[in-house]
């Protein structure tokens, strides 16, 4: 009985704690203005012309080389593995501007980006290839990779290099 009561002390003690009803809800604080992001665009340190050489270029030869001469190694197909990826990657990332004169109004021109993308989808096709160690694969995917290259240039290169940057004409080196 005693023990009955001492409980019944304390869940009256709880009840008067507890509060009548739910307090009223406290106004929304005003909302803070949107901040807006003012971050300037992302753009790359060097020329388009300089992507071109040092890693359009540099990635594709070696493509259209093992195409036509396939690897035999697994070293090399992982080289050409590697190559497409960086073919995938570079189609998307001359959408950027970089610093030469005539990047920012090619950048701008929606066939520009077509034709960057498309250059990205023939790397993937490539990608694709050396994964399956399929040189037919790689074939099919060289040809969409050198169509890509051609229809920009035919469209957007101007006659000399904006930034005199010309590739080398003794790459890939033969041994
Ligand atoms: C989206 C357009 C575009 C695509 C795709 C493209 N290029 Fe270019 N490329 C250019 C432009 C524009 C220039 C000239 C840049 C300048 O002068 O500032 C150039 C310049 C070059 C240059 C340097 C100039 C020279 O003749 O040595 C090389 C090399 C080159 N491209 C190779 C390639 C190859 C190889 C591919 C395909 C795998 C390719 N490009 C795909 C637009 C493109």
């Amino acid at each position: 009985m005693r023990i009955f009561l001492a409980t019944a002390a304390a869940l009256a003690v709880l009840a008067a704690c507890a509060p009548e009803k739910a307090p009223p809800p406290v106004a929304a604080a005003e909302a803070p203005a949107p901040v807006v992001a003012t971050a300037p665009p992302i753009t790359l340190p060097v020329s388009i012309n300089a992507v071109m050489v040092a890693l359009v270029d540099h990635a594709s030869e070696p493509l259209w080389l093992d195409a036509y001469e396939p690897p035999k190694t697994e070293a090399r197909w992982l080289d050409a593995e590697h190559h497409a990826y960086q073919m995938a990657v570079v189609g998307k990332l001359i959408r950027l501007a970089g610093t030469g004169p005539n990047d920012t109004d090619w950048v701008k021109d929606p066939d520009w980006n077509k034709m960057a993308d498309e250059m990205s989808a023939a790397g993937m096709d490539a990608l694709s290839a050396a994964k399956a160690r399929n040189v037919d694969m790689l074939n099919t995917a060289g040809d969409r990779l050198v169509a890509a290259c051609e229809a920009c240039h035919k469209q957007f290169k101007p006659g000399l290099t904006s930034m005199g940057i010309y590739k080398s004409p003794n790459y890939p080196p033969k041994n």
